[in-house]
């Protein structure tokens, strides 16, 4: 039967799928080409895997979901499998492991790929769960895109001349009001209908809010200089003492890539002295700063709930929405995502990215702190396997959200969680502040 709707959709899926692929390897191509193979093989930093790690740890997933497991296809090769699973290898020990040389681990995701897409041209999408709406090939691009924002990440900690290049945010359209006020009631969290969400985000479930304000943009360089300037790094009474004690131990004194230059500060992005512009939304701070720069301002940080209302409920309709703008695909008129800039854009240049309620920024520029640990939600079921998300909920860990400027569309939406340990701040992290209502606010 050729010319249904079913098989129409079915191309037009394979066809999309297959753009997600090469748009994705095009990338990881940019991280892993800019460098030379020495470079591809050293540790830049403990926190990190070496890049060449990160290549064939991509096709190593790349195959295991989709050649072996969707494709039911002979494995590629079966001996490398231990030393790419990210659970077996500590990040510090991998620079010793005998990994494929950068030409081997070049041919092996491209030996992957090539039977990816024999796979996809075969592939029926069914009702099975892993390949439904194509599912599995959605989580192997989401895994790329991922491990695509983590190799910027170890771009921007290695030492050495500026090897990336990207044009500059745009700048200011608007200025943006400072808070803005969330009415109480329920909303829709998480999705049951995305159908690449992962399996963090679902179920859909009511949640019911008291009213509550939150910034209109993240907290930016000015405002976190202020922070400093004030001696919020050396006052205990602003930090939790968990963050107190990690302050000392870890002698922190500003975000991370800061250096004094004359009466202010100098940031080193990419290789790259530049100047701290205040308009810009502070990154590389961890949670415990985010936490003691809101408590220092009066506030305090937005639960992972209190992010997602502002950012997906449509007070007109009372629905939950994919991202702040509506349910269409982010385009760069929206939001600062994909590494088109190697740095977050200052507050007020994404008008058309704004909330209905006036919230600007959620999506892109920086991955955004919240005071959620991070847990399933209620009926969280782990698919299809436990390693993604589910070992990782408890104490530990607190949610992240929104993406950063290094964060792919296809790895970033209104329901999208990130996680990482509190201390954490060579990812691409900031934060924006929330506070309780008045209440005569609460009851307009
Ligand atoms: C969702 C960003 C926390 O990089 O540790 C990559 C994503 N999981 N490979 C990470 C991930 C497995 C994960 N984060
Ligand atoms: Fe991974």
């Amino acid at each position: 039967m050729t010319g249904t709707i079913t098989d129409r959709s079915s191309e037009e899926l394979r066809g999309r799928i297959a753009a997600e692929l090469d748009r994705t390897r095009a990338r990881t191509a940019v991280l892993t080409d800019a460098v030379d193979d020495d470079d591809l093989v050293r540790q830049h930093s403990s926190l990190m895997s070496p890049l060449v790690w990160d290549l064939a740890h991509v096709g190593n997933q790349e195959e295991l979901w989709l050649v072996r497991d969707v494709g039911g296809r002979e494995p590629v090769r079966r001996d490398i499998d231990d030393l790419y699973d990210a659970f077996k290898q500590p990040r510090r020990d991998r620079p010793a492991l005998p990994l494929l040389p950068p030409d081997q681990a070049r041919a092996y995701v491209a030996t992957v790929r090539e039977k990816v897409y024999d796979l996809l041209d075969r592939v029926a999408f069914d009702s099975r769960r892993l390949v439904a709406d194509g599912f599995a090939f959605g989580m192997i691009v989401q895994h790329e895109q991922q491990h695509d924002e983590t190799m910027l990440a170890t771009h921007q900690l290695r030492a050495g001349p500026a090897v990336l290049q990207a044009p500059p945010p745009p700048e200011p359209a608007r200025p943006v009001p400072g808070e803005v006020l969330v009415p109480a009631g329920r909303f829709v969290m998480g999705t049951d209908t995305d159908p690449w969400a992962l399996d963090n985000e679902r179920p859909a479930h009511q949640v019911d809010l008291p009213a509550y304000v939150i910034d209109a943009a993240p907290v930016t360089n000015g405002a976190y200089r202020a922070f400093i300037a004030d001696g919020g790094y050396d006052d205990p009474r602003w930090w939790t003492e968990a963050g107190w004690r990690h302050r000392r131990r870890a002698g922190l004194s500003a975000p991370m890539h800061w250096r004094r230059d004359g009466d202010g500060w100098a940031y080193r992005r990419f290789g790259r002295w530049d100047q701290v512009r205040d308009d810009e939304p502070v990154v590389h701070v961890g949670y415990h700063e985010a936490q003691a720069y809101a408590a220092w301002a009066g506030k305090r940080l937005p639960s992972e709930a209190e992010w997602e209302k502002a950012a997906r409920w449509d007070p007109a309709t009372g629905r939950s929405r994919r991202y702040p703008w509506g349910d269409d695909e982010p385009t760069s008129a929206h939001a600062n995502l994909g590494q088109r800039h190697l740095r977050p854009a200052p507050v007020g240049a994404y008008p058309a990215g704004a909330s209905p309620l006036g919230v600007h920024q959620l999506i892109g520029d920086v991955w955004e702190w919240t005071s959620t640990p991070f847990r399933g939600h209620p009926g969280f079921a782990a698919f299809p396997y436990r390693e993604y998300s589910e070992v990782f909920f408890g104490d530990d860990h607190q949610v992240l959200r929104g993406g950063s400027f290094g964060t792919d569309r296809a790895a970033c939406r209104g329901t999208f969680r990130n996680w990482d340990y509190p201390i954490r701040r060579q990812i691409f992290s900031g934060f924006r502040c929330a506070r309780d209502a008045d209440p005569d606010q609460a009851h307009r």
